[in-house]
């Protein structure tokens, strides 16, 4: 999908359609474009066919009267409500619908509305385009419909519109990066595929990159790793990436399980098929660093996961085995499905004992129990640092990729504590506990004294239901949210 400018007025652009959006106040206000409509813009509102509401859209035939041969109308609903997330949203479901439409360019004004500047606005837009026009599929089809080109017209302020869409275009090439390998399947995406990804990457964009393999981690006593991958057919890989733009270091860490069966506490479920999205956290890592180097964001980025899938094979670690962390603590396995935990242990106290970055973010498919309390619409944010817990909200909320802060007082950390060993990676309580507490209870053992946030995307990464910016599936949450808190940081 090409995504242009033109100088053209909106009853000048001469293409199949013209997306503009209208405010439920606006009602009455249309000028030279309801001229030409010969009043029938303002008709469909005294008749109550379009009223403005968020997101209804309504698409008429020009006959002639406009240069493009379909208008049609999106909804903003009220003014006071608007903001860059709507804008993103509107520009998806335009594009979505015009698709549908059979529609293969269109031009837009949209991003001339709400609030933010220009560049921000034009970004929006982009992502929403381009976000909205993404889809996965592996059928035998003869022709995919898809939008080729969209126009925004923009005549004054061209080049901070231009540098908007270049931002929008890094940042939704990245996205949809992460959902292509979130939804492609576990068969294809391993640990070994994943590990390629990130050396694509790091040629492509001079990144460096160092990729920790099975007897290494024997050698280095990353012992919780190794016990996640004990049954599975093949070897585990933890990768680390690193962009260097200058400024603070920063660590973000994935969970990259590739597929989770349980291991010996096989998940009995029909939806077992979905566990290869237990790997969104390092495809997100994947997409991020690319952003991070097409952008040149203004710090150094160590991106690191460690992918292997967890699986019931004959050496698989037994529940109640006990095993000693890379950070010496010990640890009684008492649920092999508890496992993002264990790998996350390992790459918390690496990077953190290696890198000494100034703040740590991991990014994880943790727990059933944080969709159970948010859904789908909010991560689960927990850690020890309420100013990195303030900006992560504040980037939340500008992107749309909402995080909602859960606590970690003391009393959920002795929670996880052992009788036999320093932890164990699941209470009994978490049966019908809280679950995606005790999940982060567990990972505070390998933070020392970093600044450091955990997020739980298990509602966030993979979706039952399709919103404007996204098919069922993969999201790619969290690549937007990172590239926006990393900007400002
Ligand atoms: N990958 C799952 C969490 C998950 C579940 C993500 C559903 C997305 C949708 C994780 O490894 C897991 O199995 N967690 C267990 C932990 C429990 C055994 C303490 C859970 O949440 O049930
Ligand atoms: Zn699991
Ligand atoms: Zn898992």
């Amino acid at each position: 999908m090409r995504i242009e400018i033109s100088s053209l007025g909106p009853t000048q652009w001469a293409g199949e359609a013209l997306a503009t959006g209208v405010f439920k106040e606006d009602s009455d206000r249309f000028g030279a474009m309801d001229i030409r409509m010969d009043g029938e813009i303002r008709k469909l509102f005294s008749r109550g066919m379009f009223e403005g509401d968020w997101k209804q859209t309504y698409m008429l035939d020009t006959h002639g009267k406009l240069d493009c041969e379909r208008l049609l109308l999106i909804g903003l609903g009220e003014r006071s409500k608007f903001d860059l997330a709507r804008l993103r949203k509107a520009s998806a479901l335009v594009t979505r619908f015009l698709k549908e439409a059979g529609i293969s360019n269109f031009a837009t004004d949209l991003h001339g509305t709400g609030p933010g500047s220009t560049e921000e606005r034009a970004q929006a837009v982009t992502e929403g385009m381009m976000l909205g026009n993404y889809r996965f599929t592996r059928k035998h089809e003869e022709k995919p419909k898809g939008i080729v080109s969209a126009v925004l017209l923009e005549r004054n302020d061209m080049n901070r519109v231009r540098r908007g869409i270049e931002s929008g275009e890094v940042i939704a090439e990245s996205v949809n990066r992460t959902r292509n390998l979130v939804n492609g399947p576990a068969g294809e995406v391993t640990a070994d595929f994943l590990a390629g990804e990130a050396a694509k990457l790091a040629n492509r964009y001079g990144l460096k990159i160092t990729v920790i393999g099975k007897s290494e981690m024997e050698l280095l006593g990353m012992n919780a790793i190794l016990a996640v991958n004990k049954g599975s057919a093949s070897d585990p890989k933890f990768v680390i990436l690193e962009w260097d733009g200058g400024g603070r270091t920063v660590a973000v860490v994935g969970k990259g399980i590739t597929f989770d069966s349980g291991g010996l506490n096989l998940k009995n479920t029909p939806n077992i098929k979905d566990m290869k999205s237990d790997m969104a956290g390092a495809a997100v890592v994947i997409g991020l660093m690319e952003a991070a180097a097409r952008l040149r964001l203004p710090v150094r980025l160590i991106g690191a996961f460690v992918a292997t899938d967890n699986m019931p094979g004959p050496n698989a670690t037994r529940p109640g085995d006990i095993i000693t962390a890379y950070n010496g603590k010990t640890i009684e396995v008492v649920n092999t499905d508890a496992e993002g935990r264990l790998i996350l242990a390992d790459a918390l106290s690496y990077v953190e004992k290696n890198y000494r970055p100034s703040a740590i973010i991991d990014i994880a498919t943790l727990t059933a129990a944080c969709v159970v309390a948010l859904g789908h619409h909010a991560a689960g944010m927990l850690g020890t640092d309420e100013k990195l817990a303030e900006m992560m909200t504040a980037a939340g909320r500008k992107t749309g990729e909402r995080v909602w802060q859960l606590p970690l007082w003391d009393e959920y950390r002795e929670m996880v504590k052992g009788d036999l060993t320093d932890m164990v990676n699941s209470g009994k309580e978490d049966v019908l506990g809280p679950g995606a507490i005790t999940g982060a209870a567990f990972l505070s053992n390998f933070v020392e004294g970093t600044p450091w946030a955990h997020l739980d995307i298990a509602g966030t990464a993979w979706v039952p239901m399709v919103t404007e910016l996204h098919p069922k599936g993969a999201t790619g949450w969290g690549v937007r949210l990172l590239i926006e808190l990393l900007r400002n940081y």
